[in-house]
């Protein structure tokens, strides 16, 4: 139903308007009475054996919806009946930005790719919890990704981190510290030792004065060298925090079949999808070969399959993520990974 009638209808319009007239149908769709739990019984897997304890929290199943689909938690009720076991909302700032002028979102069809410069556009950190706050749906996870606005200077990025975590501390189940988009200017300078460690130790210490601190996840790009990431392993371990997500967008263009000239007229901004597969699980090894079992790692970049997803986790993800897998395959991927996983367990 997707690949012959949702699809070629929402790619007949520019992807951003797509996406809104996404938002707008199945929020119609799925108002009217009985319409979620049909769906969910579409949709949704259940199976105790799919479920994933990771970083103290029980993940209903290891697919998850990554950052930047539902950026200021406008569906997250809705988007829990198609299947998936989390859903990361955000990145959001502490105060609301417009982003990057439009167009800033294109699709590559022939590599079943899309670069976008969104720029972190979104409602603010506060307008996301108080949508959080009215979810109905409790049976799966929510996450809360993070940033910094556009106008704040790296030396005071940190203030915007904790003020996003006090926003949001009592309405998601774990944070992400987003360092890694190439869509905010110099924002990945963070990922640099001084300033990661000063942002993750300071994040810390607010969790430590909760009554029941958060895991902290921090999302890395996956043009980081060897080295870089070596940094990475090495702060995360010192940090102490829950994870790594692996990996964010590519600013790489290299392989991709759509012509040079296309892509070069797109502009700036991250690459996701299918061209980004082979990489996404190399920075995921790398980081498991490093990373004791109790540090969490999940994986995203390129699912566009079941067998990405297995090979994802046999790289050491312990869950994973979609975003452009689920626009150009649909929900249905969802249940087919989910399906798949089941079957590698019997
Ligand atoms: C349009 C778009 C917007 C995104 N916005 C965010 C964001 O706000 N924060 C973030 O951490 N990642 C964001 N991402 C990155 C995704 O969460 C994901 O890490 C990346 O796209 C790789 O996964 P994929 O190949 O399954 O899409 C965005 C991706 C896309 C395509």
């Amino acid at each position: 139903m997707y690949k012959l009638f949702i699809k070629p209808f929402l790619f007949l319009f520019n992807p951003e308007k797509a996406h809104h007239i996404t938002f707008s149908l199945l929020r119609f769709f799925l108002c009217i009475p009985f319409a979620k739990q049909i769906t969910s019984s579409l949709f949704v897997v259940k199976s105790n054996k799919l479920v994933r304890n990771i970083a103290g929290l029980s993940f209903p199943n290891p697919v998850g919806l990554a950052a930047g689909l539902d950026k200021n938690a406008l569906l997250v009720d809705e988007l829990a009946c198609l299947g998936f076991g989390s859903i990361e909302i955000g990145t959001v700032t502490p105060k609301a930005q417009s982003g990057n002028d439009k167009p800033r979102l294109f699709r590559l069809p022939k590599d079943e790719a899309l670069i976008n410069r969104m720029g972190f556009n979104n409602d603010g950190a506060s307008a996301a919890a108080i949508r959080l706050a009215k979810r109905r749906n409790k049976n799966i996870i929510v996450g809360g990704n993070i940033g910094k606005n556009k106008a704040t200077p790296n030396e005071s990025a940190t203030q915007d981190y904790i003020l996003c975590f006090n926003d949001l501390y009592e309405v998601v189940d774990y944070f992400v510290v987003n360092v890694s988009s190439p869509n905010t200017p110099n924002l990945r300078e963070l990922q640099e030792k001084e300033p990661l460690t000063n942002i993750l130790s300071t994040l810390q210490q607010e969790n430590a004065k909760k009554k029941i601190p958060k895991p902290i996840f921090l999302k890395i790009a996956p043009d980081l060298t060897d080295t870089q990431l070596q940094d990475i392993v090495e702060i995360v371990i010192e940090t102490k925090i829950a994870g790594v997500i692996a990996t964010n967008t590519t600013i790489s263009r290299d392989n991709l079949i759509t012509s040079k000239q296309e892509v070069t007229d797109m502009g700036a901004g991250g690459l996701s999808g299918k061209p980004l597969t082979t990489r996404s699980t190399n920075v995921i090894k790398f980081l498991r070969s490093k990373l004791d079992k109790h540090i969490a790692i999940i994986g995203v970049g390129g699912i566009h399959s079941a067998q990405d997803a297995i090979d994802k986790l046999n790289a050491g993800a312990d869950l994973i993520q979609l975003y452009t897998g689920f626009i150009y395959k649909g929900p249905a991927l969802i249940k087919k990974i989910n399906k798949r996983i089941l079957s590698e367990i019997k």
